[in-house]
């Protein structure tokens, strides 16, 4: 499992990180492969070995080791660092066979700490906001501490994002990946009761990337809302903007937000608005529209509520994203009621990404598969409440593919 290349030439394929003949072959083998020879190379590695490896990736201020585990199919390929739980790098061919990294990050430590936008990250205690950090459960009033003018966003100012999770790898003769836990302390973050979340991340032989959440709370009810924050640009990370990309996503109705982006309470039907991607439609192609919820969010930047019929594994499809230029797809199912379209609105040039290339506005999407925000302070919305004795579990797919 060891080997004595820098960091960045570990972490670049599968055939570098030595991650066997099957793996190594199937990616690196790929590159200038016809249609229907990768068609058939993937019949043949769709079936091929997984495996997975553990490499230190840095060190907290405080001390703490954080490793990255990278696993594989032998055609799909995550990393995963113990930091946030979070989803480093997707190694994904496209529809020639050319093997790209989909999913913006970093390649260090410090930048994820201090520059981050939840890029891949396990969200939570209460993913996406609450208005002014405040909610009432059984009489008592909590406090979050505020991050987003005057609202809390994925959790407060020390998210789950941004800490360590215990790590366990998961390896079947179906799936491999890996299971992280996190015991967030009763009133870290203002937030009530001890939480034990595990969250566990397997990628199985038809590149089904399965999030499975877990949840517990000890001593008091709390609230919340477990996410993840992959950001994706389907025709490779740093390759520019996501307008292209084609989007379906099975949503009758959404919530509409005031200016800080909370949820006024309504459920507005999408029905004749630049919301409604029940029929595949660029993202760009309505996103300059002057729709004030346009406006509002700077693009797209809204839970909708998912109205798909379960249909994948008892879960409802809710989405689907397709590039067309490299013919790469994601596919989203999931059991929960909600989801946040985020066209990547924030992003603003000021840093760069793993690939050394600055992302911009609207160069990657993210999907975050949720309850509604601001649930805690609306009573209308399904419940976000966990109660002593009861167990939270909620699931995502996401499903990579070629079109
Ligand atoms: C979520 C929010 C966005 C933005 C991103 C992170 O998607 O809804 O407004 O804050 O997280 O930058």
């Amino acid at each position: 499992m060891s080997d004595n290349l820098p960091r960045r030439q570990v972490l670049r394929t599968a055939g570098a990180l030595g991650l066997g003949a099957a793996a190594a072959g199937a990616l690196s083998s790929t590159a200038d492969a016809s249609p229907d020879r990768v068609a058939a190379m993937n019949a043949q590695h769709g079936h091929g070995k997984l495996e997975i490896r553990k490499d230190p990736f840095g060190t907290t201020p405080e001390g703490v080791g954080v490793d990255v585990y990278t696993f594989t199919n032998g055609r799909t390929t995550i990393s995963m660092l113990t930091w946030g739980a979070t989803i480093q790098r997707v190694e994904t061919p496209d529809r020639r066979g050319r093997v790209e990294n989909i999913s913006l990050g970093f390649d260090n430590l410090p930048d994820y700490a201090a520059l981050s936008p939840y890029f891949g990250a396990t969200v939570g205690r209460y993913g996406n906001r609450i208005a002014k950090g405040k909610f009432t459960l059984d009489g008592h009033t909590y406090q979050i501490p505020v991050n987003n003018g005057e609202n809390a966003l994925h959790g407060g100012t020390i998210g789950f994002d941004k800490k360590v999770w215990k790590a366990k790898v998961v390896k079947t003769d179906k799936v491999v990946g890996v299971a992280f836990t996190y015991v967030s302390p009763d009133g870290e973050m203002g937030f009530p009761g001890e939480l034990t979340s595990t969250v566990t991340y397997t990628l199985d032989k038809q590149d089904n990337l399965r999030i499975d959440y877990l949840a517990t709370v000890a001593g008091k009810p709390t609230v919340l809302n477990l996410t993840n924050h992959v950001y994706f640009n389907l025709a490779g990370e740093g390759t520019g903007s996501i307008d292209g990309h084609v989007l379906e996503l099975k949503a009758a109705k959404y919530t509409p937000v005031d200016a800080g982006l909370i949820p006024t309470g309504e459920l507005a039907p999408v029905a004749g608005t630049p919301f409604d991607f029940n029929t595949p439609t660029a993202i760009g192609k309505r996103i300059r529209d002057d729709h004030p919820q346009l406006v509002i969010g700077r693009g797209y930047d809204h839970n909708f509520v998912l109205s798909g019929k379960p249909d994948h594994d008892g879960l409802r499809f809710a989405a689907r994203f397709w590039e067309p230029t490299e013919g790469r797809t994601v596919t989203v199912h999931t059991s929960q009621p909600g989801a946040q379209f985020y066209s990547g609105n924030f992003l603003d040039g000021t840093f760069q990404g793993i690939g050394n290339k600055s992302y911009r506005q609207g160069d990657a999407f993210a999907f975050e598969t949720q309850h509604f925000p601001d649930s805690p302070d609306h009573p209308t919305f399904p419940s976000t409440v966990l109660r002593p004795g009861q167990t939270f579990t909620s699931t995502t797919i996401y499903t990579f593919g070629t079109k």
